[in-house]
């Protein structure tokens, strides 16, 4: 048995990181008028999200730019302290801190950004860049010959071979599909039981895309870790994720097993995302664009009321611009949080396995609401 699984045995779950109600607002400059009318306004860039990773598990969270995605890995990699809601580490509500605790979170969870090429120094190796990565998480034996097993055991995992090729080269020596693997084995080094993916190939060449993501998938797949994958693009979240969740303007509104999700969206939002990313396998392609509303994204200083995406929803209804829609759980593990599903979905306020809203404060209100 692995540590993994004696860990899943004991605890009963296979969730390691869990998101619980998690907020952030960023508190915008005061101007003269905020003074005088005493107002402190801020972004509200991430409101009452909670979702859980899992291992062996790739989770999408796909949204347009500015829905607040980068924040929850933020989040989750405990970068930014929260407005409010909880963060668990293998069930255990945790704040890292900074120093010591900071680093022991950081052994876990790694984040892998986006611009493999602002992540690296250019002025040093990769064997600097792994080297460092594997002496701060204390991984990187005794001795040179250690060292140099390390070293090549981290280059092999991620398909950069022979690894002595590679070792001694610069970031700009390298191709950016190249770069990207190097970054993510740094984040190996750290031996993490989750990876925070923040659009790890969308600065990449398409066609050098799909062998990142093959990558990915098959660390989920051997070192069983948790990824949250965080993308614009619902179409590659149906490939590589096992479950999406799609987030609008801060809020989660719609989760599930990718395949239901890609295929029979439920939320309006969703299924103008997917209107917008034509996929040739959906026969109705057309006639969804041509229902569904287009337009800007709200603003998240003064966010709208109710449904945030009533201003956009071709299906909007009176309640949508005043009541904030609970989640509604569908068939097969998928839930939506609009009004449309009152009548055939069952209200309720967080399942196992989609991780959206269990806990958190409209949650609370919306349950006091229902009684
Ligand atoms: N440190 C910060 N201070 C103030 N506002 C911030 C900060 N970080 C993010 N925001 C705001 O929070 C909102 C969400 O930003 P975020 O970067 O999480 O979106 P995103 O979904 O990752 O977008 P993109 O797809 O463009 O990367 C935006 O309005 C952004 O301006
Ligand atoms: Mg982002």
């Amino acid at each position: 048995m692995t540590t993994d699984q004696s860990e899943t045995a004991r605890t009963g779950t296979d969730v390691v990181l869990e998101a619980r109600g998690v907020t952030k607002h960023f508190p915008l400059r005061r101007t003269a008028r905020d003074l005088l009318a005493r107002e402190r306004r801020s972004v509200h860039a991430v409101d009452d999200v909670s979702l859980r990773l899992r291992r062996g598990t790739v989770t999408a969270l796909v949204g347009e730019s500015g829905s607040g995605k980068s924040t929850v890995a933020r989040l989750l990699a405990q970068l930014h302290p929260l407005t409010s809601g909880e963060i668990r580490l293998g069930g255990t509500p945790t704040v890292a801190g900074r120093g010591r605790s900071f680093r022991r979170y950081v052994r876990r969870v790694q984040l892998i950004f986006q611009d493999p090429f602002a992540s690296l120094n250019p002025v040093h190796t990769v064997r600097y860049h792994l080297t460092r990565a594997l002496k701060i998480h204390g991984r990187a034996g005794s001795g040179q010959e250690e060292l140099e097993r390390a070293l090549t055991d981290l280059l092999n995992r991620v398909q950069l071979t022979p690894a002595h090729q590679y070792l001694d080269k610069f970031p700009h020596e390298l191709s950016g599909g190249q770069r990207q693997r190097v970054a993510i084995a740094r984040a190996l080094g750290a031996d993490p039981q989750v990876l925070l993916a923040d659009e790890p190939v969308s600065m990449l060449d398409v066609s050098i895309r799909l062998g990142v993501l093959n990558l990915l998938r098959d660390l989920k797949e051997r070192l069983h870790l948790a990824i949250l994958y965080i993308t614009h693009d619902i179409a590659s979240a149906r490939y590589f994720a096992d479950t999406t969740l799609v987030m609008y303007a801060g809020r989660i509104v719609e989760g599930g097993d990718s395949e239901t999700v890609t295929q029979r969206p439920a939320h309006p939002y969703t299924q103008l995302l997917i209107a917008s990313a034509p996929d040739p396998d959906r026969v109705a392609a057309e006639a969804d664009r041509e229902e569904t509303g287009t337009g800007e994204p709200p603003s998240l200083i003064a966010p709208p009321a109710g449904c945030r995406f009533h201003p956009r929803c071709p299906k909007a209804m009176e309640r949508c611009r005043t009541e904030l829609p609970p989640r509604f759980d569908l068939a097969d593990g998928q839930w939506a949080a609009c009004w449309l599903y009152e009548g055939q979905g069952v209200r309720s306020y967080g399942n196992e396995d989609a991780g959206a809203k269990p806990y958190g404060t409209e949650g609370t209100a919306a349950r006091e609401a229902s009684r």
